[in-house]
């Protein structure tokens, strides 16, 4: 394939407009999966992605298409639609030169649109905008056609009105791609440029690197160096996406595909990395900027005999997922474990779903939490800042895009499925990181007859210390057994007690129902005591069975 023949294009929209339909047609009418395929969502893969219908890791596929006698190669490269995911998006459009933009015929543009048009319109891609779901009772594709002529400048009649479900009009989406979208700029006499666009890890194979080539050519055997890392590789194999691996002689510049070449750990294979060939060096392509977490949580594995499973699963489960940072801690309550680092929510959900479901892990996952920068002074009194509204622009008559900075840890937990049920599910919500602010924070300890409960300590805005200091203290007491003393259960900021329960003394005596009598029994509920004990952690006298942490620190 020559690079005048080749076009490399995502499809970017909003959560459920469609992307993952319309590229199972674009299979289909390639002929690159047959239609009798009941496999619907081909490029969806993963376990949880087909089971929460979302789109978590982009995929890539090379479609065959014949087009007045010319025959094209098209990568399409999937790109995942929730906010949590933008990262992902934006790494895949770096390997593209034009995107398809999908647009719901009934839901107008919403929060992802826009912010996924940006990411290509930054990129300077080409854009072919689609309004999907035609065949829908309730459709209005003039509404969004103004919607998208008033937002994105794009005039309402290049907007191709597709049912992606029942396959109308989706040739003439193919069409377009081969006329719209400009092949890759490069040449196969140049020197090897091969840009990491994702990678993956496989057991038996190790590291899959996804590459976008922006010049020259690679095969087997090859000798090639990362900019990044300044490794040296032999090349093993090369070849294309269909979506599954299918090797190939060679791949050329303009083409995307993967190589494998012994590299044992995906950081090896580092997103945003060039490859060359070790004797023939290059300027590095422009890198990607790493992705940032926002949410962070407490791992720990729920039975400590776990741990080393746990590890090796978390180590594996990393490797195909690079935006995840991973740090070990330790808690008293809850044993050795670590710190992880999410894009966001729902990732850190996915995250947990597939450590369930693809390694059989059960894990404790603490509240998450975001992250703080903390300035001590002594009043560690600093200005509040709310949310600030900073634009208001009309779509049209029915929808209004608003922004907003927010402190992020009011948006992360519960804000989303607020605004969805405020706005009977109407409104949509997409944010990125405006940098941190001062805020009137303070740190809350939790004590147990005076001494503080380290895992328990939370950052928190003043104004809520209060009632959440109450609430702390009231679930402890509700979780922690009576001892053979008395326990003031405390909530306090610095030396000041905010809330008070008190734990009253009570001695449980495990073989007073026994009568002396039966031996067997006797040393069987001594034995179960003991066990008890083992769960316990020891703050000052005061035991705390592991139990009672994991019910007070897990979310609702
Ligand atoms: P993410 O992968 O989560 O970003 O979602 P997506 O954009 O890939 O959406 P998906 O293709 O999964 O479609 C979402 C829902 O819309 C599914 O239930 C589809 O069956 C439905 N859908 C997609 N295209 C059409 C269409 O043309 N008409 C109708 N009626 N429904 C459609």
């Amino acid at each position: 394939y020559p690079v005048e023949s080749i076009r490399n294009f995502s499809i970017i929209a909003h959560v459920d407009h469609g992307k993952s339909t319309l590229a199972d047609r674009l299979l289909e009418i390639t002929g690159t999966i047959s239609k009798t395929d009941c496999n619907k969502q081909v490029l969806d893969k993963l376990q949880v992605e087909r089971e929460r219908g979302i789109t978590v890791k982009a995929q890539t596929a090379s479609l065959f298409y014949s087009h007045e006698g010319i025959n094209y190669l098209l990568n399409l490269i999937d790109t995942p639609g929730h906010v949590d995911f933008s990262y992902e998006v934006s790494r895949s459009l770096s390997a593209c030169q034009g995107v398809i933009l999908v647009v719901d015929a009934n839901e107008g543009i919403q929060a992802q649109t826009v912010a996924n048009f940006y990411l290509a319109f930054e990129a300077q891609l080409s854009i072919i905008p689609v309004i999907n779901k035609i065949d829908l009772k309730n459709a209005d594709p003039e509404r969004v056609e103004k919607q998208i002529e008033k937002l994105f400048d794009i005039p309402t009649d290049e907007c191709i009105r597709i049912s992606a479900k029942q396959g109308t009009n989706v040739e003439t989406v193919l069409q377009k791609v081969i006329e719209k979208i400009p092949p890759p700029r490069c040449n196969t006499a140049d020197p090897l440029k091969a840009l990491v666009f994702d990678s993956t890890f496989d057991h038996y194979r190790g590291v899959i690197a996804n590459v976008a080539l922006f010049g020259g050519e690679i095969a087997k055997g090859h000798k090639i160096m990362s900019a990044h890392t300044k490794k040296r590789y032999e090349v093993n194999e090369v070849g294309i996406l269909t979506p599954n691996e299918q090797p190939t002689h060679k791949l050329y510049a303009g083409q995307v595909g993967y190589l494998i070449a012994g590299m044992k750990e995906v950081t090896e294979a580092q997103i945003g990395d060039t490859l060359f060939l070790y004797k023939q060096p290059v300027e590095p392509l422009p890198g990607f900027k790493s992705a940032k977490p926002m949410v962070f949580a407490g791992m720990y594995p729920v039975d400590q005999t776990e741990y080393n499973n746990l590890k090796s699963a978390l180590e594996r489960l990393t490797l195909n997922d690079s935006s995840v940072t991973v740090h070990r801690d330790s808690s008293l309550a809850l044993g050795a474990g670590w710190r992880l680092g999410f894009l966001g929510l729902l990732h850190m959900e996915v995250f947990n779903q597939r450590l369930e479901q693809e390694y059989n892990m059960s894990v404790i996952l603490t509240a998450p939490t975001v992250p703080y920068k903390a300035i001590l002074s002594s009043a560690k009194l600093i200005k509040d800042r709310r949310a600030v509204q900073k634009d208001m622009l009309y779509i049209d008559e029915n929808r209004v895009m608003l922004k907003y900075l927010f402190p992020l840890n009011e948006i992360v937990v519960d804000f989303y499925d607020a605004l969805k049920s405020l706005s009977s599910g109407y409104a949509s919500f997409d944010y990125e990181d405006a940098g941190y602010q001062s805020a009137d924070l303070i740190k809350m300890d939790i004590l147990l007859n005076g001494n503080p409960v380290e895992e328990l300590a939370t950052i928190i805005h003043s104004d809520k210390a209060y009632a959440a200091g109450k609430l702390l203290c009231e679930r402890l007491k509700e979780t922690i057994p009576r001892q053979l003393f008395e326990i003031a259960i405390q909530a306090a900021i610095g030396k000041k007690i905010i809330a008070r329960e008190t734990l009253k003394a009570y001695r449980k005596n495990v073989v007073a129902k026994c009568y002396g009598g039966d031996i067997t029994r006797r040393m069987k509920l001594l034995k179960r005591q003991a066990e008890g004990k083992r769960l316990m952690r020891k703050i000052g006298n005061v035991e705390v069975p592991r139990d009672a942490f994991i019910r007070v620190l897990k979310r609702e």
